[in-house]
């Protein structure tokens, strides 16, 4: 399940203000995004004590998404999750329209229970203790979180989180994949799993594989290495500087062999890096464990067109961590329509 979190806060890191008033942080735009999202998810989960205080409807708003969800054989709004132990208002506005759901226990359990309902992408969009619950938990993918740009400047007011042991602090950085305008407010979206941070940076490689020289004899790849805090320190892509390299050789040749941070890099490929090659001495399978990457990420393995390709295996073989996400593969396909043949 890809859980993604969603709220927004004040510049001193608040999520309302201390009156019985609603404080709207984000403005009609970015409301209207928060709207798109929602229409793309399963669930919606929020915590007692936003029904209690905001009395959200926590509903798809545009018809068009409302139509469009319909259409796809889906209910016009996600499912509308409640975490509460206690009493909720019987009139509570989010009873009004679709189905919903009020349950308890440890975010594992929860998301077990989503999970059996078919529940695949849940938007989690607060308050502070439920956000701090997930986020603690270690089991967010991402983070969406929107800075209005003014104070509260009362700390009776709810905070974005409460204390916790989070699993990002300075030696442990999230990776911030975007950070927008939105009129006058700024998105941060960040990723917080293992699986959203490859996923990012396999886009990466599919995008720069879009720039590799046509070609009907070679495939085109986009490459990435990526050091242990999350930076991006070298990227490449097929025919890059000459008509026979590797996006991996291309991208692994900016860095000099000794580089201290290849040690505890990764390298993500759009595909799986070459076992077997006529062009050139080395194989990128070769190279990456020359340049003692221990983690490779990629996204489609290596179809016979042009030579058989053992390079997971042989990297697997050699101790190097190798993972696949074959739904990506598609887009990497795509890329490759004129080798393919398709
Ligand atoms: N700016 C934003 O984007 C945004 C978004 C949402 C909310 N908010 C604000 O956030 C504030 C509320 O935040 P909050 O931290 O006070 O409360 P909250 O996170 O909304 O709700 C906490 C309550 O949810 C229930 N709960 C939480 N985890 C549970 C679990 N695992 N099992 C069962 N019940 C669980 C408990 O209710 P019981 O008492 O029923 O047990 C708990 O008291 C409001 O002021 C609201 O305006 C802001």
């Amino acid at each position: 399940m890809y859980i993604l979190l969603s709220c927004a806060v004040s510049l001193d890191g608040y999520l309302d203000d201390a009156t019985d008033e609603r404080l709207v942080l984000s403005n009609a735009a970015d409301l209207d995004r928060v709207d798109a999202e929602r229409a793309g998810v399963d669930a919606i989960l929020v915590g007692a004590n936003t029904i209690r205080r905001d009395d959200p409807r926590l509903s798809v708003r545009s018809p068009a998404r409302r139509a469009a969800r319909e259409a796809m054989g889906k209910a016009a709004t996600p499912l509308k999750v409640i975490l509460s132990t206690g009493d909720l208002p019987s009139g509570a506005a989010f009873r009004a329209d679709g189905e919903s759901l009020v349950t308890s226990g440890t975010v594992e359990s929860v998301v077990g229970q989503l999970h059996a309902r078919g529940v695949d992408r849940l938007m989690v969009e607060g308050g502070g203790r439920v956000l701090t619950e997930f986020l603690t938990s270690g089991l967010a993918d991402e983070l969406q979180l929107v800075v209005a740009p003014f104070f509260v400047g009362d700390s009776a007011a709810p905070r974005f989180v409460h204390d916790g042991r989070f699993p990002w602090h300075a030696d442990h950085r999230a990776t911030l994949a975007t950070a927008s305008a939105i009129g006058n407010v700024v998105l941060h979206r960040y990723l917080l799993s293992v699986g959203a941070v490859d996923r990012h940076w396999l886009a990466r490689t599919i995008e720069l594989s879009l720039r590799c020289p046509p070609s009907t004899t070679a495939f085109s790849v986009g490459a990435v290495v990526v050091d242990a805090s999350g930076d991006e320190i070298a990227w490449g892509y097929s025919r890059e500087t000459d008509d026979l390299v590797h996006a991996e050789e291309s991208a692994l040749a900016k860095l000099a062999p000794d580089d201290p941070r290849l040690p505890t890099a990764t390298i993500y490929s759009s595909m799986e890096p070459c076992s077997g090659r006529k062009s050139r001495p080395r194989t990128c399978s070769t190279l990456i464990r020359d340049a003692a990457i221990p983690r490779v990420v990629f996204a489609y393995r290596e179809p016979s067109t042009f030579v058989d390709g053992e390079g997971a295996e042989e990297l697997t073989a050699a101790g190097v961590t190798v993972v696949e996400y074959p739904d990506l593969a598609d887009q990497v396909r795509d890329a490759n329509r004129l080798q393919l043949g398709g």
